[in-house]
């Protein structure tokens, strides 16, 4: 598979033409985004965890039957994914509350949510992510009443699968954001699930594992990555 131009360059992921027209090769960087990337900077060996941490749970998904644009990985930083046409809506499950929906509803950090909600955010940096609902899904035209039913779906048979790994090593999944694409009209999971997007926290101590140590300046932020693609066995 030859990599050819690149097509675009996100916050912390770049995105390659090969040349097979159904699939791109995707980078991951060091660079390090939040706030609508208002913060920005370099931690070394982010691109390599992130893109070996990636690779471990799209293969766990696939294997639970959860479509996903992964094909395989093809370095440290780069993998090989299906081009999807994405839907511009990130999907957010929150098993505990915390982020943006405890400043928005005035909720302590922590309070679980049984069952666990859904959220839907228009992927728009400018305007911050506004959240957005299933009517302006639909009235806007970034998805049809059964792609949005099938986002939803996999959305949470994803936490099943999340929940369950996590688990299993000491860790709350606390919430997550997933984006859908299109490939020949099929809805699969698209981008990546890396701890850049999602709340992880050790089951006893809570001390966060995720990119709010970034958010937040609390310091060792790829060595909480690492922590938790050790306790999983992610080969880095
Ligand atoms: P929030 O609390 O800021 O709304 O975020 C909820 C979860 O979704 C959190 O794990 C971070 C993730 N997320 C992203 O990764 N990117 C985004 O643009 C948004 C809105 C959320
Ligand atoms: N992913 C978004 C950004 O980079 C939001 C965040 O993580 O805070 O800016």
């Amino acid at each position: 598979m030859q990599k050819l131009t690149e097509l675009y360059s996100g916050k912390a992921k770049s995105v390659y033409a090969t040349d097979d027209p159904d699939h791109v090769i995707m980078q991951f960087r060091d660079d390090t985004s939040a706030f609508d990337g208002l913060k920005i900077v370099q931690l070394a060996r982010k691109g390599r965890v992130n893109n070996k941490f990636n690779a471990f749970i799209m293969e766990k998904l696939s294997a639970a039957g959860i479509p996903t644009h992964f094909e395989r990985l093809l370095s440290d930083t780069e993998v090989l994914v299906k081009k999807l046409q994405m839907i511009p809506v990130e999907c957010v499950v929150r098993n505990i509350a915390a982020g943006s929906l405890c400043k928005r509803l005035g909720i302590s950090e922590g309070q679980e949510l049984t069952p666990p909600t859904l959220e839907f955010f228009l992927k728009n940096d400018a305007l911050h992510d506004p959240m957005i609902n299933e009517y302006h899904i639909r009235s806007f035209g970034w998805a049809t009443d059964n792609e949005v039913t099938l986002m939803k779906d996999l959305t949470f048979r994803a936490n099943h699968v999340f929940k369950t790994l996590f688990a299993n090593v000491g860790i709350l999944l606390v919430d997550y954001k997933l984006e859908f694409g299109r490939f020949h009209d099929t809805i699969m999971l698209g981008d990546e699930f890396s701890p850049d997007g999602c709340r992880l926290w050790d089951a006893t101590t809570r001390k966060k594992l995720d990119k709010d140590r970034f958010r937040q300046d609390l310091g060792d932020v790829i060595e909480g990555y690492e922590e938790v693609a050790q306790r999983l066995g992610v080969t880095l």
